[in-house]
């Protein structure tokens, strides 16, 4: 498991804001209300400025940029952007309502070679979806943009956003995204203040939600994801699937708004810095995002909590907003967490692996990052787990690899051995790796 967050040099991920501008006015969403404030007079960034920043990110090695808004696909400079962001070599996902995915757009989206388009669905019908988005209609447009990316072969998934009034259809909707042959994730409310407490999950719903997902998944046997994280005191009982859902603001991705001010995370308002006057490598070095991602922020009872460093204590702006994520349970002991053991229980002596060929490695000040995808990353800290990386060749098995590192490092045979069954549970939970026959 990736315990204890190191400082990147850059994050993995950036969620690129390209518009506040919506065709939607969805109940739940920080966004929309942003439309109504004077940030909708200081919005604007002009394209050639987006490059400009695209093009550090690039520079500095982000792996992934996630176009979203505002409804990205009312700006008119979008497709420029996409074609850019390819060029640079990022891997490109867009977050839309899919309302304005057109047969040509999504031919051009197929063109470009995107990397994915998630969607913005928040039930299985129309009554439901359209009473979240405030706009009748809007269900059918949504569901018109799926199919014309599915016809395309676009690489398409679908995410609910979950509140207090839609939890009951989840089931619902991940059958029918299933049926669809659409991937299902499922984004939990999470609010900008206190006055939004009513749309918050109660730990009875959420209870519900989990137990719902986890039966889909089982009926299914698809990939559902959890894209906003939970305590793992809250998940552990109910489900050792979805139980890294970890918020990894600040750590490995942020956000930049359309007026380039640097976010921690899409849902927080607090504004690191802007980019019209500072780099973005010194807004992240910052120490005000240092102390965004600060473990110090968590309440006593997490801080206390053996798991900490594993579960890093919920969602940073629900701790904000209430001192705490109010889905909290309590304290885990390390014990009570049985998935690595369960992983561990496949790695074997005297298996041999190879690498996975999609990873990339990233240089860090305390080694290296290895990264497959925005949430599949391993942190090589220090130079035996390069060493170690370096030797898997699909040839070796552990044991050998196990004496090279006895050889280099002088260790006991134990340590040595104990090393390597940790690290690649490691590179193997994060799918790095894959077992020869
Ligand atoms: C703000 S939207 C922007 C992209 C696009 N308009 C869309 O709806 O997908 C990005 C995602 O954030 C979700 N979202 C908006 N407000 C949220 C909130 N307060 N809590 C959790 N997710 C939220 C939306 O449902 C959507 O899936
Ligand atoms: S469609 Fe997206 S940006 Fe627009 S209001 Fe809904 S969640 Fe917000
Ligand atoms: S007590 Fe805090 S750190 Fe421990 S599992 Fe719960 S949320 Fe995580």
């Amino acid at each position: 498991m990736n315990t204890g967050f190191k400082h990147l040099s850059a994050p993995i991920m950036v969620q690129f804001e390209v518009t506040i501008q919506c065709n939607n006015s969805c109940r739940f969403c920080y966004n929309f209300r942003r439309t109504k404030s004077k940030e909708k007079i200081q919005s604007k960034s002009s394209v050639i400025e987006k490059k400009r920043i695209l093009k550090e990110l690039a520079s500095l090695g982000v792996y992934s940029i996630v176009f979203t808004g505002g409804e990205p696909f009312t700006y008119s400079n979008l497709i420029d952007l996409l074609k850019y962001a390819k060029q640079l070599g990022f891997v490109v996902y867009i977050n839309s309502n899919g309302t304005l995915i057109t047969k040509k757009i999504s031919h051009l989206l197929k063109e470009i070679n995107i990397d994915g388009v998630m969607i913005s669905l928040h039930a299985a019908c129309s009554e439901i979806h359209d009473s979240q988005t405030n706009k009748n209609g809007s269900w059918k447009n949504t569901i018109n943009g799926i199919q014309n990316l599915l016809e395309q072969k676009v690489h398409t998934g679908i995410n609910m956003t979950v509140t207090n009034n839609n939890y009951e259809y989840v089931y619902d909707l991940g059958k029918y995204s299933v049926e669809l042959g659409v991937p299902f994730s499922i984004t939990r409310f999470i609010p900008i203040n206190k006055r939004d407490t009513p749309l918050e999950l109660s730990y009875q719903n959420f209870k519900k939600v989990l137990i719902d997902i986890e039966k889909i998944k089982k009926l299914y046997s698809k990939k559902i994801n959890i894209l906003t994280p939970f305590p793992l005191c809250s998940t552990y009982k109910i489900s050792k699937n979805f139980a890294d859902a970890r918020c990894t603001a600040g750590l490995t991705w942020c956000a930049i708004s359309p007026n380039l001010d640097v976010r921690p995370c899409i849902f927080t308002s607090e504004i690191i810095g802007n980019l019209k006057y500072n780099k973005f490598i010194d807004i992240w070095n910052s120490k005000k995002m240092k102390r965004f991602q600060n473990l110090n922020n968590n309440s006593k009872e997490c801080l206390d909590c053996e798991i900490l460093q594993l579960c890093l204590g919920g969602c940073r702006q629900l701790i904000k907003v209430h001192k705490k994520d109010p889905l909290m349970m309590g304290m885990v002991k390390f014990k009570d967490i049985s998935i690595k053991d369960q992983e561990m229980a496949k790695i074997k002596l005297k298996n041999i692996y190879s690498k996975n060929p999609r990873v990339v490695l990233r240089s860090e000040e305390f080694g290296a990052t290895l990264i497959l995808s925005q949430n599949k990353y391993v942190f090589l800290k220090g130079q035996s787990s390069i060493f170690i990386w370096n030797l898997i060749d699909g040839k070796r098995d552990l044991e050998k690899i196990a004496y090279n590192l006895i050889n280099k490092y002088n260790i006991s045979i134990i340590k040595a051995k104990k090393d390597v069954i940790e690290f690649f549970t490691e590179l193997y939970i994060h799918e790095l790796i894959k077992e020869e026959n």
